[in-house]
């Protein structure tokens, strides 16, 4: 079975019908859209607001990525969704998988900092992109960290990560976000994507018995 991880693929024994199979008493469902962009349309490059600057991928900011991660999703639903999320170790090992995946993008993997002098540089926002097999792009996080939300870092983010998948010849991204994260919803809606099939994710490790 493939590993899980928040923006990829949900194993399929967690990809359920709810009509037809059952979950034991304590186990919690969460509902989550796949969500789909074309990349064939033209797209804006929004700028981003003054003292922020993006920062592309090289080895050395595997751990920045997984620290930005972690800041970002510790406190929010995901962190229930995937436990991985709500722990440094769980962000540091997630960041080892998305790099090592064969299909993996530095041109749709970013970061966003804010200041340059190390006593006040501040990392603020990830995102990180793969190539998957059919021929299409997924975005695996996308993170903010608070304090620096409702300010465009989210759509300045993926609008970069959309470009890189361009770069290398996508012409579909698509994503996976928690129904109930109405937040991300809206930013993904507003940048074009459309919900192209419902999940469910089991929470926990519980029996999922048909
Ligand atoms: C979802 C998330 C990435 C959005 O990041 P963000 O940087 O706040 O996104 P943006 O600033 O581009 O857009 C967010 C809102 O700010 C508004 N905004 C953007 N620039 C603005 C500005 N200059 N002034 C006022 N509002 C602004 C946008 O219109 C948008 O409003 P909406 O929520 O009503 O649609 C962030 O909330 C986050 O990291 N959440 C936790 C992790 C998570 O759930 N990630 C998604 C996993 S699928």
């Amino acid at each position: 079975m493939r590993q899980e991880t928040p923006g990829g693929e949900i194993p399929v024994r967690t990809r359920v019908q709810p009509t037809r199979r059952r979950v034991a008493m304590d186990s919690t469902y969460f509902k989550r859209y796949r969500m789909e962009v074309d990349l064939t349309a033209p797209r804006s490059a929004p700028a981003l607001p003054p003292g922020y600057r993006l920062v592309p991928w090289n080895e050395a900011v595997l751990d920045v990525h997984a620290r930005t991660k972690f800041r970002s999703f510790r406190d929010e639903i995901d962190a229930l969704v995937f436990p991985c999320l709500g722990s440094l170790d769980g962000c540091r090992r997630l960041m080892r998988e998305i790099r090592n995946k064969p299909g993996f993008l530095p041109n749709a993997t970013w970061l966003v900092a804010h200041g340059t002098a190390p006593e006040t540089l501040q990392w603020c926002g990830t995102i990180q992109g793969i190539a998957e097999r059919g021929g299409g792009g997924m975005i695996q996080n996308i993170g903010v960290v608070p304090g620096h939300r409702s300010l465009g870092l989210g759509q300045c983010l993926i609008e970069r990560s959309l470009a890189g998948f361009r770069m290398h010849g996508l012409r579909r991204v698509t994503l996976e976000v928690t129904a109930d994260n109405a937040r991300a919803v809206r930013l993904y809606q507003r940048l074009g994507f459309r919900r192209v099939r419902t999940v469910y994710k089991v929470a926990d490790e519980a029996t999922v018995v048909a």
